[in-house]
């Protein structure tokens, strides 16, 4: 599906493309970026990070979420994802990259969150290919929140951890 973005998704797509350069990518050779924009306006974009031992390979997409919630600023309405394999030149970079099944599970969380949808940009590395799916499309009848009962009591325990960081920072600071 090609889809035409407007400044603010190419925006995104651009960071991405950017962000791939700094793939730790040893093993697969597999090179990706991921962007996000949060409510603030800012964009987080990361990399794909290997490891030797391979189930600890961390996704780019994972690390742009996390680098968002870090940030304070998790909502976010889309995603841009930009993959590719170099070293095989420019035909290692024909083909769109969707995310893997773990980080689609990720966005649907993120998209809950935001009370929203998540729109994903998969794109292959040339952005000469890009698809356009909601998250919803990606992961239809997604596990979720919904189904864990304590969840309900997050809303309330995000205060209560705040105020508590709040509490041991105005400690630190008395020493
Ligand atoms: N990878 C991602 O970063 N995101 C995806 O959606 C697909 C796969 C990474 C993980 C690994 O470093 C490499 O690509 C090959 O699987």
């Amino acid at each position: 599906m090609l889809e035409t973005l407007d400044r603010l998704d190419w925006e995104l797509v651009e960071r991405a493309q950017e962000t791939a350069a700094r793939a730790y990518a040893p093993y697969s050779l597999f090179a990706v970026g991921a962007s996000v924009r949060g409510k603030s306006g800012a964009i987080y974009a990361a990399a794909n990070l290997e490891n030797a031992s391979s189930g600890l390979t961390i996704c780019a997409e994972a690390a742009a979420l996390s680098l968002a919630n870090s940030a304070g600023d998790p909502d976010i309405d889309a995603i841009a994802v930009v993959g590719f394999n170099f070293t095989d030149g420019a035909a290692g970079a024909s083909r769109v990259v969707a995310p893997c099944g773990s980080c689609r599970q990720l966005i649907a969380e993120a998209a809950q969150r935001a009370n929203g949808s998540v729109r994903v940009i998969c794109c292959n590395g040339e952005l000469s290919s890009i698809a356009l799916w909601t998250i919803a499309e990606l992961l239809p009848n997604a596990f979720g929140s919904e189904n864990l009962a304590a969840s309900r009591r997050w809303p309330a325990l995000r205060e209560e951890l705040r105020a508590c960081v709040q509490r041991l920072i105005a400690i630190r600071k008395k020493l």
